[in-house]
């Protein structure tokens, strides 16, 4: 499992934009199309994006669009797209695609244009990056444990989740996630301990997190001190 651990949460923002960074990088070097790029919404990822301002790469060639997103108008504070928005791509050429938001629409409504602009910008549906985050209770994106998103249809890619006491989200699918060539789960807070700890043990059950340890040896865990906590020294 490859498994990066860095000594404190500022450590884990500079790994992560450096790994980021590296990861993009390659993938333009790759082709000579656009590169796309699924970020992880939360607080954890939001230094890491700030430091990719300067990170020097094509950003003009990269398409940058949402793992997940809260149910909420653009500018709002909980938005994942306004925070992606503020930390990197207004500060980049990268276009950030996020999902419409309308108090009209319905969420699967939304999920569901978005996941049409997902497969016109991944034509042949293998995103070359993407991040996601993980909650304590084993969640990652927007697929929370027990919920219908879990569930998605294989040929889904994005969709609407409605979440028991947190309200409807939209999220990558576990179909999507299995597809990309490259996955970087970002973990920090010793709240996360417990759960990445399964995670390495592989006892993570059917938790959501699950979905990152079948993406094998494509997925990249890093991760701060305190969320490495509960890790035998011989998983670190
Ligand atoms: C969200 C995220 C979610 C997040 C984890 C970790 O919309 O909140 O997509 O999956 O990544 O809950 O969140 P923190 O980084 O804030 O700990």
């Amino acid at each position: 499992m490859d498994l990066v651990v860095y000594p404190d949460r500022e450590a884990l923002a500079a790994g992560s934009a450096a790994r980021i960074a590296g990861a993009i990088s390659e993938a333009l070097a790759a082709t000579d199309g656009p590169v796309t790029v699924g970020l992880a919404g939360g607080t954890t990822p939001t230094a890491a994006y700030e430091r990719l301002r300067t990170a020097g790469l094509d950003w003009d060639r990269v398409a940058l669009w949402l793992s997940d997103e809260r149910w909420v108008p653009p500018d709002h504070p909980e938005s994942n797209g306004g925070m992606v928005a503020a930390a990197l791509a207004g500060h980049v050429a990268a276009h950030l695609h996020r999902p419409h938001y309308s108090a009209d629409m319905e969420p699967e409504e939304s999920a569901a244009f978005y996941e049409a602009t997902l497969r016109h910008l991944i034509p042949d549906g293998e995103p070359d990056l993407i991040l996601v985050g993980l909650g304590a209770d084993g969640h990652t994106a927007s697929l929370f444990p027990g919920t219908p998103a879990l569930h998605a249809p294989a040929r889904r890619w994005f969709v609407a989740n409605d979440v028991p006491r947190i309200g409807p989200r939209l999220t990558v699918t576990p179909g999507l996630l299995a597809r990309a060539r490259r996955v970087v789960v970002i973990v920090s807070g010793s709240d996360k301990a417990p759960v990445l700890a399964r995670v390495v043990k592989g006892d993570v059950g059917d938790l959501p997190a699950r979905l990152l340890t079948d993406v094998g040896d494509r997925v990249t865990w890093l991760v701060d001190a305190d969320a490495a906590a509960a890790l035998s020294p011989t998983s670190r």
